[in-house]
C-alpha cells in the first residue's frame, strides 16, 4: 500500500479525501495540518485508532518539520491541500494567504524537492507532488464564454485566486526546473459533508435552520460550478494514479448554477425535510452589499481529465445536495463545535459591517 503525505488534511476537502482513502484501504496516510480555524480533528475521530493513519500538527512553512516528516516516513507521495481558501476572508487579511498560499508551498516545494533527490532512481521516477488548486485562478467568464480550459491564461482576482495562482506558478517552475514530478489539479466549487459554515451552501442550510437571513452578494447571479466533494477526491485519486507528470487537470461539475438558484434549491428541500409552520425558508432571502471584486462567472471544461484519465462525477447537483443537507441535519454535534466564537467573530466581521 501507498504512503501519502497529506497536508491540510483536517480541512473540508482534505479531511473527506483521507477518510475515502482510509475506508477503500488505498493508503497510508500521514496528515499534517496546521489547525487553523477552518479545520476540526473531530471530522477524523473515525481514525483515532487506525494503524495506517498518523496526525501531526504542524506548518507546511516550517522546512525542518517537513523535511523530518518526508525522512522519518518516506511518502511515495504528497498531496498538498494545505491553504487560506475563504475568498470573502482574504479581502479582510490578505496576509495570511500571501503567507501560507505563497510562502508556504514555496517552504514546501523545497523540502519535496531535497527528499525527492535522494530517493533511488527507481523511487524518484514513482514518486509524485500533487497540489490542489482551484478555477479561481483563471479569473472571471463573461456570460457567453467558454469554459475554464488548462491552457486558459491566469487571471486571478481576489487575493485568495492571486496567491493560489503564485502556488501554481512555483508548482509548474519545480517540475520545469527541477523535474520534480508534480502534478496541478484546478478544480471549481466544492460542496458536501464536513464543509466550515462561511461557504455559501453550509451557511444557507445553517442559518436556514436557525430561522435567520439568508445573505445573497448583489444580484445573486454570480454563477459557480458545483461539484459533490467525494467526485473531487476521487478525480485526485485518479490524477495522482495516471496524470502525466508536469500537466494540470480541470475537474469540474459541469454544473453551472446562479447563487440565487442554489439558496433558492435549498430553501425548498428544506421546505420537505425540515418544514416550518410559520414559514417558507426563501422569505429568508436578504440581499446584501456586494464582495469587493466579485467574479461574475466560473465554468470548467472537464473534457481533459474525462478524456485521457476516464473521470466523471458520479453526483449530479440535486443528488449531492440532498446527501449535503441530510448530513448537515443528522450532524449536530459537528455543527455545534465548529461554530464558536472565532465563527461568531467572522459573521459579526463579515455581515453586519455591510
Ligand atoms: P479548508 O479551508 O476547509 O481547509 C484547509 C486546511 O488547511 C485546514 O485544515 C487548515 O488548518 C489547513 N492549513 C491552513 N494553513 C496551513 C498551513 N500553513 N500548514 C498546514 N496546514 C494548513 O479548505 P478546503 O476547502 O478543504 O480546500 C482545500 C484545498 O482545495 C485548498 O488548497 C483550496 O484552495 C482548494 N480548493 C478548494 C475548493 C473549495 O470549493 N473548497 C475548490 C477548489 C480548490
Ligand atoms: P463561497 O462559498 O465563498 O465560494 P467562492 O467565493 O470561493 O466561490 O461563495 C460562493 C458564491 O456565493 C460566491 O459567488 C459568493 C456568494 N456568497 C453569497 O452570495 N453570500 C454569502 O453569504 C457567501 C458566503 C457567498
Amino acid at each position: 500500500m501507498q504512503t501519502l503525505l497529506v497536508t491540510g488534511g483536517a480541512g473540508f476537502i482534505g479531511a473527506n479525501f483521507v477518510l475515502q482513502a482510509r475506508k477503500a484501504q488505498w493508503a497510508n496516510i500521514v496528515n499534517l495540518d496546521k489547525l487553523t480555524y477552518a479545520s476540526n480533528l473531530q471530522t477524523l475521530a473515525e481514525l483515532q485508532d487506525d494503524p495506517n493513519y498518523c496526525f501531526i500538527q504542524g506548518d507546511i512553512s516550517n522546512f525542518e518539520l517537513v523535511s523530518y516528516l518526508l525522512a522519518q516516513y518516506q511518502p511515495d507521495a504528497v498531496i498538498n491541500f494545505a491553504a487560506e481558501s475563504h475568498v470573502d476572508r482574504s479581502i479582510f487579511n490578505p496576509q495570511d494567504f500571501i503567507q501560507t498560499n505563497i510562502v508556504g508551498t514555496f517552504q514546501f516545494l523545497e523540502a519535496n524537492r531535497a527528499y525527492w533527490q535522494k530517493l533511488t532512481p527507481q523511487r524518484q521516477q514513482q514518486f509524485r507532488f500533487l497540489h490542489v488548486s482551484t478555477d479561481e485562478v483563471y479569473g472571471s467568464l463573461n456570460p457567453n464564454d467558454p469554459p475554464f480550459k488548462e491552457d486558459t491564461p491566469y487571471a486571478p482576482n481576489s487575493p485568495y485566486a492571486a496567491s493560489k495562482a503564485g502556488a501554481d506558478h512555483l508548482v509548474r517552475a519545480y517540475h520545469h526546473t527541477y523535474t520534480l514530478p508534480t502534478l496541478t489539479t484546478n478544480c471549481s466549487n466544492n460542496y458536501g459533508p464536513f464543509q466550515f459554515p462561511e461557504k455559501l451552501i453550509p451557511l444557507t442550510i445553517l442559518n436556514a435552520l436557525d430561522g435567520k437571513p439568508l445573505p445573497i452578494y448583489g444580484d445573486g447571479q454570480n454563477i459557480r460550478d458545483w461539484l459533490y466533494v467525494s467526485d473531487h477526491c476521487d478525480a485526485l485519486r485518479v490524477v495522482l494514479r495516471e496524470g502525466c507528470i508536469g500537466e494540470t487537470y480541470n475537474i469540474g461539475g459541469t454544473n453551472e448554477q446562479t447563487n440565487l438558484a442554489v439558496v433558492e434549491r435549498i430553501c425548498a428541500i428544506l421546505d420537505e425535510l425540515a418544514p416550518k409552520s410559520d414559514l417558507n425558508y426563501s422569505s429568508l432571502i436578504t440581499f446584501i452589499k456586494d464582495r469587493p471584486g466579485h467574479d461574475r462567472r466560473y465554468a470548467i471544461d472537464c473534457n481533459k481529465i474525462n478524456q485521457n484519465l476516464g473521470w466523471q462525477p458520479k453526483e449530479n447537483f440535486e443528488s449531492g445536495l440532498l446527501k449535503t443537507i441530510q448530513w448537515y441535519l443528522n450532524n449536530s454535534a459537528w455543527v455545534d463545535y465548529v461554530r464558536t466564537g472565532a465563527y461568531q467573530n467572522w459573521m459579526k466581521q463579515n455581515y453586519e459591517q455591510r
